[in-house]
Parts: C-alpha cells; sequence; structure tokens
C-alpha cells in the first residue's frame, strides 16, 4: 500500500522538536496535525477554526519546502500578527500534501 503520511518536523513553543507523520489523505491543515499530536496547549492554536482570523497558528517555515502560496486573507492577517518573520506562514492555511516531505517548522510564540 501506499504510504500517505509525509515526515514533518515540528519545534513546539519550548523549543523541542518533534518528528512527526502527518497524513495527506485526511484534509489536514498544519494547525489542525498540531493540535491532533497536542504539540501546543488546548485553547492557544487555531483559536479561529481555520479561518485566517487570529494568527494563533503562525508558524516559522524552516526548511527550504515549496509550500503554497500565500492568499489574500493569510497576507493580511499576519501583517497584523505579533513576532511576525519573513518565514511566517498562517498553519491552518497549508493543506497537508505528499510534497511537504521534510517540512520542518517551528510554532510562533503565543501571542
Ligand atoms: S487558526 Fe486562526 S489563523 Fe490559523
Amino acid at each position: 500500500m501506499e504510504d500517505l503520511d509525509v515526515n514533518i518536523t515540528i519545534i513546539d513553543r519550548a523549543g523541542v522538536e518533534h518528528q512527526i507523520a502527518a497524513p495527506t489523505d485526511m484534509a489536514m491543515n498544519l494547525m489542525e496535525v498540531v493540535r491532533s499530536y497536542e504539540l501546543a496547549e488546548e485553547g492557544t492554536i487555531g483559536v479561529c477554526g481555520g479561518m485566517a482570523m487570529c494568527a494563533s497558528c503562525q508558524c516559522y517555515v524552516l526548511s527550504e519546502t515549496d509550500l503554497p502560496e500565500m492568499q489574500d486573507d493569510e497576507e493580511a492577517m499576519l501583517s497584523e500578527a505579533f513576532d511576525v518573520k519573513d518565514n511566517s506562514r498562517l498553519g491552518c492555511q497549508i493543506q497537508i500534501t505528499a510534497e511537504m516531505e521534510g517540512l520542518v517548522v517551528e510554532l510562533a510564540p503565543e501571542s
């Protein structure tokens, strides 16, 4: 059977690195993966439910992984968020796909 998981690394807010397998066949986004593995405290991530309206799912992309381009609502939210860097993305706007094998992200501080 085909392997439908990609291996990604998520560095949590305490700086701890987690190697996890994320499913590509469940229409999950990165924020939901972080929640399902409980890598951030309940209520501190995914606050808006993945609507690009809270920035609680902000993360920094540390690998060279090709990610889908930012849409306007993600860009707009990030322009108002705290601790934004050049490599900031909203986890809820990143759908997990097979191209994301080897992705490394760090969760932005809680704001
Ligand atoms: S969960 Fe609110 S912006 Fe991503």
